[in-house]
């Protein structure tokens, strides 16, 4: 959906609605500031023909009011700025929890089409963009606006011929704005293309670090990091540069009017004399209107780059979620799984064709094949984490697409080549997400089955003790062992295994062997195999070869049938597996 401006404004001042009252106090506020302004042209005007005429109290009366003017303006402006940083935080606040529940959401597909970099640029650099707009605009716009007001207003009342004059440079004024807008709409939509440059850049390097160091990799990132850099730098500069020129350019203008003003209102039989007093406030009030005049123009560049800045923010939030029209739902599935001619495309390309296979309930099936024959993407159409292209995938009898997508996904634990560990403590990782209620008790016997006691005990703390960054460094096969027990917690009927052992060493293999085999045994296991030992006690195999089965059949059957499976075999599983890491 392609958003205008205007709908982006509207869009904008709904999230206000909850925090009106700020939003109208801090308006009051600005007002009363502007207000001020207008007081002091008049103090002047009455200083001046003071001077000449006192009144017997004058000089009480005009010093308080100076005072006054003064405290009426701070009181004002605090009041202005307080209230409005306060709608302006919570509604980045807002922006951002929505954003980052529809990231969230997003299909998978979608993350692997665009750089996560993006993501991170859009919660950060956006919302912070969106925030200038909101603040610093609506400052200017109110504060200023309203100066401005007043003070046309009382130039208007002083003499309107003259004002009428003065007013006459402002389609000028107009068209220089006009001008700048559409510039600085163009540098803002640059400058957010290059954050996001600069921060994939970085994240790249930062989690590819270990192969940056081996492969002699500095100078490269180094480069495409400053390459980014640069280009943030120069759109900045361009951007500065038509902000800068922006405002001497409106003074020009002013000041011009002013001179013009000044020749008319000198020129002999012109125009009626007016007092000095008057005279005098109208030149001091014309001169303040140019610094609000010039900030008003200067809102351009916030509000533009909030306004692109917003665009990316809406587009993401109103990208569509996972699809989830399903209404099946069970308690627990039996397990019984049936792929019928399911075919799959990630782009153009067919990665699966026409695979067909049943797995009775508690059953293993191992799928066998070379590199990129497709086996993780068949076991990933199972959750849904991609939709099928054609054909159906069918738990229980009962097509995937029809369960309640979380209901679906409840049925099934997955451990995968890559272990995610978020931080925390080791329990609060294994009892992750819908699994948070369970014990201590539960998260140790689930450990043990991981054989992950072993290291775990070790530890000071135990299990509470913390992972991640600024805790505990955990290695390769201790990673796995935690992301093995965390599918035994989850105690799901469908349990699926990419590659789940080939971290470990064959010593902890062994164990973990004998745990897995305790696990899969109630429940119906898919498993990406490369070792022999899990493969030989699968109920059946299937062996792929470009996103087709090609054999199937048991251990014995494969072997005397000396096609795929045994070539596979007698090159080692375990090997082929060693060679390709
Ligand atoms: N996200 C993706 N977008 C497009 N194509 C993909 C994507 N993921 C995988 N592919 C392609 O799909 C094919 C199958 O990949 P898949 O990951 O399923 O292989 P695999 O059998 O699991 O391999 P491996 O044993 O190396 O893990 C490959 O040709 C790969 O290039
Ligand atoms: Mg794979």
């Amino acid at each position: 959906m392609n958003l205008t401006p205007w709908q982006i404004y509207k869009r904008l001042l709904q999230y206000l609605v909850p925090y009106l009252g700020f939003f109208i106090l801090s308006i009051f506020g600005y007002i009363l500031y502007a207000l001020t302004q207008t007081g002091f042209a008049v103090l002047m005007e009455t200083i001046v023909s003071q001077m000449d005429n006192p009144s017997p109290n004058a000089y009480i009366f005009l010093p308080i009011a100076v005072i006054s003017i003064t405290f009426a303006r701070g009181l004002g402006g605090f009041i202005g700025t307080y209230c409005l940083d306060r709608v302006a935080f919570n509604i980045v606040y807002e922006l951002r929890k929505q954003i980052f529940s529809s990231i969230l959401l997003l299909p998978r597909q979608e993350y692997l089409r665009q750089d996560s970099g993006s993501y991170l640029a859009i919660l950060i650099y956006n919302v912070e963009q969106v925030t200038s707009a909101c603040t610093s605009v609506v400052r200017t716009l109110v504060r200023e606006g309203a100066t401005v007001i007043g003070l046309i207003g009382y130039l208007l009342y002083l003499n309107w011929q003259l004002a009428l004059l003065f007013f006459a440079a402002s389609p000028f004024i107009a068209i220089v704005i006009g001008i700048a807008s559409k510039r600085f709409r163009k540098l803002a939509k640059n400058m957010q293309s290059s954050i996001a440059d600069i921060t994939h850049a970085a994240s790249e390097s930062l989690q590819g670090n270990e192969v940056v160091k081996t492969f002699g990799g500095y100078e490269t990132e180094l480069q495409r990091f400053n390459r980014a850099s640069d280009d943030f730098r120069r759109q900045s500069l361009k951007m500065t540069v038509t902000s800068a020129l922006n405002s001497p350019v409106v003074q020009m203008l002013v000041s011009s009017a002013l001179g013009l003003l000044i020749f008319v209102a000198l020129y002999p039989d012109f125009m009626q004399p007016m007092p000095a007093s008057e005279f005098v406030a109208f030149l001091i009030t014309a001169g303040l209107i140019a610094k609000p005049l010039r900030a008003l123009t200067e809102i351009n560049g916030p509000l533009q780059k909030g306004i692109a800045a917003a665009k990316t923010l809406f587009a993401v939030i109103d990208s569509a979620p996972e699809k989830d029209c399903g209404t099946h739902s069970v308690a627990r599935v039996k397990g019984e799984l049936e792929f019928k001619n399911v075919n799959f495309q990630y782009t153009d390309s067919s990665v699966l064709k026409g695979i067909n296979f049943t797995v009775k309930a508690g059953e293993t099936v191992a799928l066998v094949g070379r590199s990129g024959s497709g086996k993780s993407t068949l076991a990933n159409l199972i959750p849904r984490f991609f939709e099928l292209s054609s054909g159906s995938v069918l738990l229980d009898g009962v097509p995937i697409d029809e369960y309640q997508l979380a209901n679906l996904r409840e049925q099934i634990a997955i451990v995968n080549q890559q272990v995610v560990l978020f931080a925390g403590t080791i329990k609060s990782n294994i009892a992750y997400g819908g699994l948070e209620d369970k014990t201590a008790e539960q998260v140790q016997a689930a450990l043990s089955i991981a054989n992950a006691t072993e290291f775990v005990d070790k530890l000071d703390r135990g299990i509470d003790t913390p992972l991640g960054e600024k805790g505990l460094m955990l290695s390769g096969g201790q990673r796995q062992r935690l992301a093995i027990a965390r599918a035994v917690l989850k105690d799901a009927p469908i349990l699926i295994l990419d590659e789940a052992t080939s971290a470990l060493d064959n010593h902890s293999e062994r164990y973990i062997q004998q745990a897995l085999e305790r696990v899969m045994q109630d429940r119906t296991t898919l498993v990406i195999a490369h070792r022999l030992s899990t493969i030989k006690n699968a109920d059946c195999i299937l062996v792929m070869e470009d996103g087709e089965i090609v054999e199937r059949g048991n251990h014995q059957q494969l072997l005397v049938k000396n096609g795929l499976y045994a070539e596979l075999y007698h090159q080692g599983f375990e090997q082929s597996e060693q060679a390709r890491d």
